[in-house]
C-alpha cells in the first residue's frame, strides 16, 4: 500500500484522492497554503491536514507525494519533494518551460526518486486498447495522428489562474493540448519533435464569455491573456507527423463538434473517442476498404484512467522503475519542447525547426 500526500487540495486533488482510495493507496496528508481547503479536504479523505510544507515531507510516513497545484508551483514543489526523499506523481504541464523541466530532471536523477508524469490520457480504455493493436501490428507503420478537442464552453476558472499566463504558462495548449501532445507521441512511439507549425488565437474574452459549470470560481475582474484556440503539427525524426486541433470555448454549434483521435498507419487505421467504449478500425481486404468496431471495456472511463495511473504509480514505487505505460520525467520535457515550439511558432509566424538539446 503506498502512504500518500497531496500537495494542493483543490479539483483534481478530489479525483486523485478518490483513485487512490479505489487501488488500495493511503492518504496520509494533505498540504495546501488555504486553510479551509486542506480542512476540508482533511476531513472528506480522513487524512491529516498539514499547514507546513517541509513539515509534511519530513514525515517518515508518507512515501510519495502528488503535485496536484497550480502549474507555477509544480518545478518547486516537484523538486522540493524528491530532495525529501518522496517519489513524486507530478500533474501535468510538467512545468512552465524547458527550463524548469531540465532543474526537475536534475534534481531526479540526483536523487533517484521516481518520478511519473500526470499524462493521464494514456490511461483512458480506449487508448489503453489502442496501443495495444499498434503494438500488435494491427496498424502496420504508423504516419499520421490527429487528435481534436474543442470544448464548447470549457475555459477553466475564468479569470483564475490558469487563465493568467504568469501562473500558467499559457492557456488551452498547455493546460489540455499537452494532453494529447503526449498521447499521439505515445501512441505513434514518435520520439524526436524535429519541426513544428502552430497557430494560437484567442477567441474569447472575459466580457464575450459566458460561464458555464467550468471548475474553479469565475472571476471578472481576473485576468485572461492566454490563448483559447491552438492547431499545430509536429514533425518527428522518424516522419511521423502528430497533429492537434484544441479549443477551450468555440462558436461552434455543440452537435457539430466532432472531438477523437485518428492514427494512421500503412496496413490499418482507427478513430476513437477518448472516453469512449470501442475503436473504428479501417483496413484494406483483398484491395477493398473494411472496417470493423473494436469493443472496449469500460466502467467509467474518466475514474478507470485515474485508477490505473495510480495502479502503475505504485508499481512504479515498488519497482523503483517508472511503469512502462506511465509517462515519465523525459516525456514531460518532451512535450514541453513541443508547446514552446507551438508558442515560438506562433510567434515568428512560420514553422520552427527544434534543434537538439
Ligand atoms: N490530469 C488532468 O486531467 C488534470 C485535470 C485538471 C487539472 N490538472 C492539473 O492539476 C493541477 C491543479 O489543477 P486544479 O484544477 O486542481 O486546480 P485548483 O485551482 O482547483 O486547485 C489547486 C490547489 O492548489 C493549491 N495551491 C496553490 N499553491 C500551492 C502550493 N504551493 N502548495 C500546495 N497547494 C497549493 C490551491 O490553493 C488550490 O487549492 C494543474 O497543474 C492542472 O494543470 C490535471
Amino acid at each position: 500500500m503506498t502512504k500518500i500526500g497531496l500537495l494542493g487540495a483543490g479539483m483534481i486533488a478530489n479525483i486523485h484522492a478518490q483513485a487512490i482510495t479505489a487501488t488500495g493507496g493511503e492518504i496520509v496528508a494533505i498540504f495546501d497554503p488555504r486553510e479551509h481547503r486542506r480542512d476540508e479536504f482533511a476531513q472528506k479523505w480522513n487524512c491529516d491536514s498539514c499547514s507546513d510544507l517541509a513539515e509534511m515531507l519530513s514525515r517518515s510516513d508518507i512515501e510519495a507525494v502528488v503535485v496536484a497545484t497550480p502549474n507555477d508551483q509544480h518545478a518547486e514543489l516537484a523538486i522540493a519533494a524528491m530532495r525529501a526523499c518522496k517519489d513524486v506523481l507530478l500533474e501535468k504541464p510538467m512545468a512552465m518551460s524547458l527550463a524548469q523541466c531540465d532543474e526537475i530532471l536534475h534534481v531526479q536523477n540526483e536523487t533517484k526518486q521516481l518520478l511519473q508524469l500526470g499524462f493521464v490520457c494514456r490511461f483512458a480504455p480506449a487508448a489503453l486498447k489502442v496501443k495495444q493493436m499498434i503494438d500488435e501490428g494491427k496498424l502496420g507503420a504508423i504516419r499520421h495522428a490527429r487528435a481534436t478537442l474543442l470544448r464548447q464552453r470549457g475555459i477553466p476558472g475564468l479569470g483564475g489562474w490558469f487563465t493568467t499566463k504568469e501562473k500558467s504558462g499559457g492557456g488551452c495548449l498547455i493546460d489540455i493540448g499537452v494532453h494529447l501532445i503526449d498521447l499521439l507521441s505515445h501512441l505513434t512511439s514518435a520520439c524526436e519533435p524535429k519541426r513544428v507549425l502552430g497557430v494560437c488565437s484567442q477567441t474569447f474574452s472575459i466580457e464575450s464569455y459566458e460561464y458555464d459549470e467550468m471548475w474553479s470560481t469565475p472571476n471578472p475582474d481576473g485576468i485572461f491573456d492566454v490563448e483559447d484556440g491552438v492547431i499545430a503539427t509536429t514533425t518527428f525524426a522518424n516522419g511521423i507527423t502528430n497533429q492537434i486541433d484544441v479549443s477551450w470555448a468555440t462558436h461552434l454549434p455543440g452537435s457539430y463538434i466532432r472531438d477523437g483521435i485518428t492514427i494512421e498507419g500503412d496496413k490499418g487505421a482507427v478513430w476513437f473517442d477518448l472516453w469512449g467504449d470501442s475503436i473504428a478500425f479501417g483496413e484494406s481486404v483483398d484491395g477493398k476498404p473494411a472496417e470493423s468496431k473494436v469493443e472496449v471495456h469500460v466502467n467509467e472511463a474518466w475514474d478507470d484512467a485515474f485508477q490505473c495511473e495510480h495502479r502503475a504509480f505504485a508499481m512504479g514505487v515498488a519497482n523503483r522503475a517508472v511503469s512502462d505505460e506511465a509517462g515519465t520525467g523525459e516525456d514531460g520535457r518532451k512535450v514541453q519542447t513541443i508547446v514552446e515550439a507551438i508558442y515560438d511558432s506562433n510567434f515568428q509566424n512560420c514553422e520552427v525547426q527544434i534543434s537538439r538539446s
